[in-house]
């Protein structure tokens, strides 16, 4: 992609690069700017002997809720695949190259759990290429900030389920799909990684909504992919009217899927990411893609800056066997919508440092 532009390198280039994406029909592609170049998503999960990329017990980073090895996963193929896409090879990664880039720069993932997901993992990547390096951290609870000091890097991660805004008033808690006012936090990054799907169809005693907001009408519910659109479409306004292309570069950090039912890959109805211990060999899933991700696409057609789709959700379906189920540190009985760290999410960044070199 055309990251030099993206992170200011060239005014001229910037303008040049953006008149291709706007000549391609502002297409949402790998951030490819040649269509013959690669589609670094598409491709297979292939055994290779060198990974995982670092050994996660030395991460000081790791999480209790990604943490699988530390809570007794038996297993680790699972820390053996490498993602190949077809036509072409992701560069390895190389942390010390990418703290270089990022020098004096904040990397700041917003979103639910799967941003801290792939922010985990990123700490652990960097971690394991500077061991030695000195570190420091301050969580708020909302904001969480580990800056790697001899690079005066600063990796964050800002907690927002839905992107948009949850306001208590009077009535109670209103989901406000036409406001983005947590934004203004977002505004002192370089690079941004975005993502919101998860907590959209949630309902029951963990919804922390009562009420939704859709331009002046007060609703008690409405149709979740409807409102995750409206809500991503607001999103893309405020990347339109508040991101400067030359020093700030956005990311979105598509779908991650979940595997709680063997008959989307063909396993059994009983079955979930509990005991799973090989990706599936394909390069299609056999459920077929989320529709959710057709909503993704669709939105971020409509943004003129220029957004990095990290389209991650094909290649993260394929592995039903990455999740940490009942090996980890919170207590879930069988997660199987987070990732063990290390493991996919490292691929997730792995896709981002290609971005961001090639
Ligand atoms: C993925 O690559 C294969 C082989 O090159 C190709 O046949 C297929 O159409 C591609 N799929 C997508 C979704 O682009
Ligand atoms: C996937 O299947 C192909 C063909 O059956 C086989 O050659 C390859 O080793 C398999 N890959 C993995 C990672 O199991
Ligand atoms: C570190 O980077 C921040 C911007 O992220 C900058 O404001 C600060 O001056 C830098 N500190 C040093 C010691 O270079």
């Amino acid at each position: 992609m055309a990251s030099g532009a993206h992170l200011g390198f060239g005014p001229l280039l910037l303008r040049y690069v953006s008149l291709v994406l706007v000549a391609s029909l502002r297409r949402v592609t790998a951030g490819r700017l040649s269509p013959a170049a690669c589609d670094l998503f598409n491709g297979s999960w292939v055994y290779d002997e060198s990974y995982p990329l670092y050994d996660s017990e030395s991460c000081p980073f790791n999480r209790r809720e990604f943490d699988c090895l530390r809570y007794g996963r038996p297993d680790k193929l699972y820390l053996k695949y490498r993602w190949s896409p077809n036509g072409c090879d992701l560069p390895r990664f190389d942390g010390r190259d990418l703290l270089r880039r990022w020098k004096g720069k904040k990397i700041m993932f917003v979103g639910d759990s799967l941003s801290l997901n792939q922010y985990d993992s990123l700490l652990c990547l960097l971690h394991a290429a500077v061991p030695n390096g000195k570190t420091s951290s301050t969580d708020t609870g909302t904001l969480k900030t580990v800056t790697f000091e001899d690079y005066n890097v600063s990796v964050m991660y800002y907690l927002s389920h839905y992107l948009v805004d949850i306001v208590r008033e009077k009535i109670g808690r209103v989901l406000k799909l036409d406001s983005i006012q947590g934004g203004r936090v977002w505004l002192g990054a370089d690079v941004l990684i975005f993502n919101t799907w998860h907590w959209w169809p949630t309902r029951g005693p963990s919804q922390p909504w009562d009420f939704i907001q859709d331009g002046n009408k007060i609703l008690k519910d409405m149709d979740r992919n409807e409102a995750f659109s409206k809500a991503l479409a607001t999103w893309a306004r405020w990347v339109d009217s508040n991101i400067y292309p030359a020093t700030t570069q956005v990311f979105y950090q598509g779908i991650s899927p979940s595997h709680y039912h063997g008959q989307d890959w063909g396993g059994s109805y009983r079955e979930s990411c509990s005991g799973q211990r090989q990706p599936l060999n394909a390069s299609t899933y056999p459920a077929g893609p989320l529709p959710e991700q057709a909503i993704v696409k669709n939105v971020l057609r409509t943004i003129s800056k220029p957004v990095y789709l990290l389209d991650i959700t094909l290649l993260s379906l394929l592995r039903k066997d990455a999740h940490p189920s009942k090996y980890n540190g919170v207590h879930f009985q069988n997660d199987c919508t987070h990732w063990c760290v290390a493991g996919l999410p490292d691929t997730w960044n792995q896709l981002m440092y290609a971005a961001l070199v090639s």
